[in-house]
């Protein structure tokens, strides 16, 4: 059975693919809510525990989605579609937010548009906002979160291809792992961030890992700072607390650094020069300073995200939910009708 669509169109974004349990609606581009509730439980394992953040997600989802059509003044009535992270992220999870997406779709009879969530990071680009300008096609995205990095070259809202990724660990992981080391609370990489912006980025270097051009490995990063601290914490057990913005501010440098040096590899790879960044670490005010000074010094024209848009949010969901509907060849099917969507 082809369902037909509702003529205004407000798309509800779901969210469940780690330790956010997200909501939000969209209408023609213009987010009309936006609803994160952060699982603050995991802070006290030093990381996310599956099982309980599954469990918080149960807890938090009926409420988070309420709260986003308050927000967007609207009813569930007027949705004409949900879209939600089908993955990458934890399974149990992602069961939630799938279920629970699958269960109020079949209940208003509306398409269901499963969303990849690393697309999504990139896609958030095209919500509309007056501080930003929508990146022009092709452009070089670099998608940096807690469980990715990768270059991915877009040509199309829906044409994508991989360019480069890490062979190890994600750039979000270095600086969680890293803060770890330092004996900073989980998620670890904001307070580098803010650490880093009052410490002097040359007085501790480390080493930036030789892989391929377009290829990132992290791994050996987090083992620099855990045997650097070792060595000086064995000489002063104070060193942490006495230079804890300068430690930051070096760890921050390299890997900023590192992702400029990548990106510079990219550009004169495929010789575009539109760059985009998305994830969790695009939040960080090293790479937004860096790729603001790229402008200038090598002409190139960089996309970054609010940040409302950087961390996990539902809006980049139903931004792609959107996008599909419109530009995706997609089959709109009842989700009644058990057939799968198709895009
Ligand atoms: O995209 P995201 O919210 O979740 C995943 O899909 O992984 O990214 C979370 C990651 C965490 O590793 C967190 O420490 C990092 O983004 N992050 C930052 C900053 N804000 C978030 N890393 C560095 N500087 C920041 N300001
Ligand atoms: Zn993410």
């Amino acid at each position: 059975m082809c369902l037909k669509l509702k003529d205004d169109k407000y798309i509800l974004g779901i969210e469940s693919s780690c330790d956010d349990t997200a909501a939000a609606v969209i209408n023609n581009g213009v987010v009309l809510s936006n609803v994160v509730a952060t699982q603050e439980i995991h802070k006290a394992y030093g990381g996310v525990v599956p099982e309980l953040a599954s469990r918080a997600h149960q807890q938090n989802i009926v409420p988070v989605v309420h709260e986003a059509l308050r927000q967007a003044n609207i009813d569930k009535k007027d949705l004409s579609a949900i879209a939600y992270t089908q993955g990458p992220g934890l399974m149990g999870s992602l069961l939630v937010g799938a279920s629970f997406s699958k269960s109020v779709a079949m209940g208003l009879n509306i398409p269901l548009i499963p969303v990849n969530h690393m697309q999504a990071h990139i896609l958030a680009h095209f919500i509309k906002s007056e501080a930003q300008t929508m990146p022009e096609f092709p452009f070089i995205a670099l998608t940096i979160s807690g469980g990715h990095t990768q270059l991915v070259k877009v040509s199309d809202y829906f044409k994508m291809e991989i360019i480069g990724e890490t062979l190890d660990d994600a750039v979000g992981e270095a600086f969680d792992k890293s803060a770890k080391i330092l004996d900073l609370p989980y998620p670890g990489g904001p307070l580098i961030d803010k650490y880093a912006q009052k410490g002097d980025p040359h007085r501790f270097p480390f080493p930036k890992p030789k892989v391929g051009p377009l290829e990132f490995s992290f791994s050996g990063l987090k083992t620099a700072v855990l045997y650097f601290i070792e060595r000086e914490t064995k000489a002063d057990p104070d060193f942490v607390s006495k230079n804890i913005d300068d430690i930051c501010a070096g760890i921050q440098f390299t890997i900023v650094e590192y992702l400029m040096d990548k990106l510079k590899n990219a550009v004169e790879e495929t010789g575009i020069n539109r760059i985009a960044i998305g994830g969790g670490v695009s939040a960080n005010s090293g790479i937004r300073k860096a790729l603001k000074e790229a402008e200038k010094k090598y002409g190139w024209k960089t996309h970054i995200p609010l940040f409302e848009y950087c961390t996990d949010n539902a809006a980049m969901i139903a931004v792609v939910g959107e996008l599909k509907l419109k530009h995706g060849s997609i089959e709109v099917t009842s989700t009644l009708s058990k057939a799968r969507l198709k895009f």
